[in-house]
């Protein structure tokens, strides 16, 4: 039953291989044995009658040099040594429903195809290593896997032959349900990306160890860092939708001021699967002192007049790139007086860090200048007692009210390049074509009995996506006003 090729969870693994023996065992019914089973007759019908639709001189997509290149970097570090980057298997929801599926990261930035079940193998070569996507092919149609089988074609949607995978990808293409078996009867040294297809680790358990993988996915997180001529268009192309996704929330705070803080969601989630893939991470849509929760992705809170709204969302493309925004908006549209003030604290914090953003910085530069800002406003603010903002910055007091980094790398994960090292990330240097978001924040608990009663409930963050350049630096997110009159002008256009 070739329902059990892609298995249900990651650790019912070994199913793909075993199935893939027994492919010719016709299937009689549909595995939930809801419906009747099917007569020979009715078998036989289904067998045949249906067209060839293989297509031939398929144009490679778009990122294939791209791809060439990123597997060339990878194979020159790891000479002689068998290496295998999974895409990642289908994660049951609950019986036959799955969980949409997002390809890993490391396969997707490989190869350029999003498949469940892909395996992404470079063979060691006597000069550098070749290439093999091993994909779940057709699906069969002699023995009824096509249309009884839940993840059969004719269920959710015809997939590429190998032939036409490779002359997309640019990649030689096999049939993965045979990999488990050829990986165990392989020998020589081998690596794999862990977590994603346990089915692929079993098959390599005796072969591989943590601490020789771990090197692998270091070496993908850091070949990110730098990123290339598609990934910084994939990345305005993210920046240049996410804009348009507050601009529609802009257009219907009514309605979610009628209903809850879900109507935003809902809203920005429409455009990014209309302009993209998905969004890029959990939409933080924070109205009121939800605000001061970093990570508020519940919104289920109410949105009111008067208060601010906080809303950290990104669109990902459809080649996997995320926007990371922040825009904190007045929902009756004017910041009032309090509100005011701690925004332009914010935004001059962020203009101080996007500024120390520059080519040859060191990583911590940006964070080290927005927190300078922040301590500040902070002291001027009588928040800090007679602390002077030199004997702040030394305590790090003010991290009661900014709470987390000033930003991060951006690319195809919103916290990309996370296994990268130290020395390479926050103790490194900024080079040119790196993206991070700067997105310093003020966020006054509602509990927090230090600060005023009147600062509490407040919290502000603005964040944008700023690409290193050769001379500076360029704000993707540059469409979005961030200074508070132009946000109020901006609102007043769009509300109307
Ligand atoms: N959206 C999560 C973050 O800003 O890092
Ligand atoms: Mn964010
Ligand atoms: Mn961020």
């Amino acid at each position: 039953m070739a329902e059990e090729l892609t298995p249900e969870t990651p650790e019912n693994e070994s199913d793909r291989t075993a199935e893939a023996e027994g492919t010719e065992e016709p299937i009689k019914q549909r595995k939930n044995g809801l419906y009747p089973e099917v007569s020979d007759e009715l078998a036989e019908s289904m067998k045949s009658g249906w067209a060839d639709t293989e297509l031939h001189g398929l144009e490679p997509i778009a990122q294939a040099a791209h791809t060439e290149r990123r597997r060339a970097a990878l194979s020159a570090r790891f000479p002689g040594e068998r290496l295998v980057v999974p895409a990642g298997n289908l994660r049951t929801r609950s019986n036959d429903t799955e969980y949409p599926f997002r390809a890993s990261t490391e396969y997707a930035y490989l190869t350029g195809d999003q498949s469940h079940d892909g395996v992404l193998v470079l063979e060691p070569t006597a000069d550098g290593h070749e290439a093999t996507v091993h994909l779940l092919p057709r699906s069969n149609r002699e023995n009824g896997e096509f249309w009884l089988d839940g993840q059969g074609e004719l269920w959710v949607g015809r997939r590429h032959s190998q032939a036409e995978a490779a002359q997309l990808l640019g990649i030689a293409a096999e049939d993965v349900r045979e990999l488990p078996r050829k990986l165990r009867e392989a020998t020589g040294p081998v690596r794999v990306v862990r977590g994603h297809d346990a089915g692929i680790e079993s098959a390599l358990t005796d072969k591989v160890t943590a601490e020789r993988d771990e090197e692998l996915r270091v070496f993908l997180s850091e070949a990110r860092l730098v990123k290339d001529d598609f990934e910084i268009a994939e990345l305005q192309r993210a920046c240049d939708a996410t804009a348009r996704g507050f601009e529609d929330v802009v257009r219907v705070l009514d309605k979610a001021e009628a209903t809850s803080e879900r109507y935003i969601e809902g809203t920005f989630f429409l455009r990014a699967r209309v302009d993209g893939n998905d969004v890029g991470y959990g939409s933080i849509c924070a109205a009121g002192p939800h605000a001061t929760t970093l990570h508020w992705v519940r919104n289920d809170g109410a949105v009111r007049s008067g208060e601010l709204l906080l809303l950290d969302a990104g669109v990902e493309t459809s080649e996997l790139y995320t926007a990371d925004v922040t825009r904190t908006l007045p929902i009756n549209g004017r910041f009032n007086e309090l509100q005011r003030k701690i925004y332009d604290a914010v935004y001059e914090a962020q203009e101080a860090g996007i500024a120390a953003v520059q080519p040859g910085a060191p990583y911590r530069d940006f964070h080290d200048a927005a927190q300078r800002v922040l301590a500040t406003r902070l002291v001027e603010w009588g928040l800090l007692g007679d602390l002077d903002v030199e004997k702040v910055l030394e305590l790090g007091l003010q991290r009661r009210w900014t709470l987390h980094g000033t930003g991060h790398m951006l690319g195809m994960d919103v916290h990309d390049c996370a296994a990268a090292r130290r020395e390479t990330y926050v103790a490194g240097t900024l080079e040119p074509g790196m993206c991070l978001t700067v997105e310093p924040g003020l966020y006054f608990q509602a509990d927090d009995l230090t600060v005023p009663e009147e600062y509490r409930g407040i919290g502000v963050r603005i964040e944008d996506d700023i690409l290193v350049t050769e001379d500076g630096n360029r704000n993707l997110s540059a469409a979005l006003p961030r200074q508070a009159g132009e946000i109020e002008e901006w609102m007043a256009r769009l509300k109307g």
